[in-house]
């Protein structure tokens, strides 16, 4: 595996793999000295054009448990407020020759771009609202650490998949492991189609209670250019998960953060079906294994797309 782009790209046989050796590195976060030097004298750059507070402490902490030097750049406060295009952005950070860069971006598709510029490996952190696979990964390892097996369980994603990067790269996830699933959410927020990714819709949530896990979405407000919910309130009337909607044997999962008393009720997310903390704790384990495999031992990865040259770096010469 040279890059993490997307979960669609994976077997199940790698997805395995990488849980495997996440499992081997929370052995390791319970050591006194939570560090291995896998990585040392390599460098991970992360760079980040959205807001974020898990996937960026994660993957910062994961390449600090993996002694790799670290470099991490959010796009407010850097010269991309001076108008620094993504490409000279990823060329200059390309010229400390890192082993690997983390990017999360707006736009569908940057991560794929940004793997024709540069020499380093490179993961995609969330683009836009097509895919965030580290996420999926995590989650399947909370919940395989949970269920043991994913096969045949039935997991109910519910809210604004419309906008959502999780919910279409869980969907694939999920269902590769060997679970149902089923999308739940308002006409408006389900697009059209996503029947033919495998899922069954609802637009209701009577059935629910068929569900092994529910796994809500946050209403992704700043995506939404028009109304797609009459409000919020009515929003949450109809679709918020509360413990009155959920029964004790369900799980709950939620990728943060939270509107708390939109999608989810605070009665629940405190609630020990909650595995939210769980969630962002794998996070750490997950993100140092995905590191690991792309990282430990490889040689660089050439630039994925022949037509897009890796760029001069900005400041030598042609
Ligand atoms: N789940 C997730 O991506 O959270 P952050 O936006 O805090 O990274």
């Amino acid at each position: 595996m040279k890059h993490l782009l997307a979960i669609d790209g994976l077997s199940r046989d790698e997805i395995e793999a990488i849980l495997d050796r996440a499992e081997s590195f929370a052995e390791v976060g319970r050591r006194d000295i939570k560090k291995v030097p896998t990585l040392r004298g390599r460098t991970v750059v992360t760079l980040f054009y959205e807001s974020s507070t898990r996937t960026s402490s994660s993957f910062e902490l994961a390449a600090k448990r993996l002694s790799a030097d670290l470099v991490s750049v959010k796009a407010a406060g850097s010269s991309v407020d001076k108008g620094e295009s993504l490409k000279d952005t990823v060329a200059t950070l390309s010229a400390y020759d890192p082993a690997a860069i983390v990017i999360r971006h707006p736009y569908a598709g940057a991560a794929q771009m940004v793997a024709g510029w540069t020499a380093a490996a490179v993961i995609n952190a969330g683009d836009g609202k097509h895919e965030h696979p580290s996420q999926a990964l995590l989650d399947v390892y909370t919940l395989r650490r949970r269920l043991g097996s994913l096969d045949g369980k039935r997991i109910w994603i519910v809210g604004d998949v419309l906008h959502s990067r999780v919910a279409r790269s869980n969907l694939i996830a999920f269902q590769r492991m060997g679970a149902e699933v089923t999308v739940c959410g308002p006409p408006t927020l389900i697009p059209r189609g996503i029947e033919e990714l495998g899922c069954e819709v609802s637009h209701s949530l009577e059935r629910l209670g068929e569900a092994d896990v529910v796994y809500a979405l946050r209403m992704q407000q700043e995506r939404m250019s028009e109304s797609f919910v009459p409000s919020l309130r009515e929003y949450a009337a109809t679709f918020q998960i509360d413990t009155r909607r959920l029964n004790p044997r369900q799980l709950l999962m939620h990728p943060g953060p939270v509107n708390r008393g939109v999608e989810l009720s605070g009665e629940a997310i405190d609630s020990p079906q909650s595995l939210i903390a769980e969630q962002v704790a794998a996070g750490l384990v997950v993100r140092m294994a995905i590191l690991y495999e792309l990282l430990a031992g490889s040689e660089r990865p050439a630039p994925v797309s022949d037509d897009e040259p890796s760029p001069t770096p900005i400041g030598q010469p042609a």
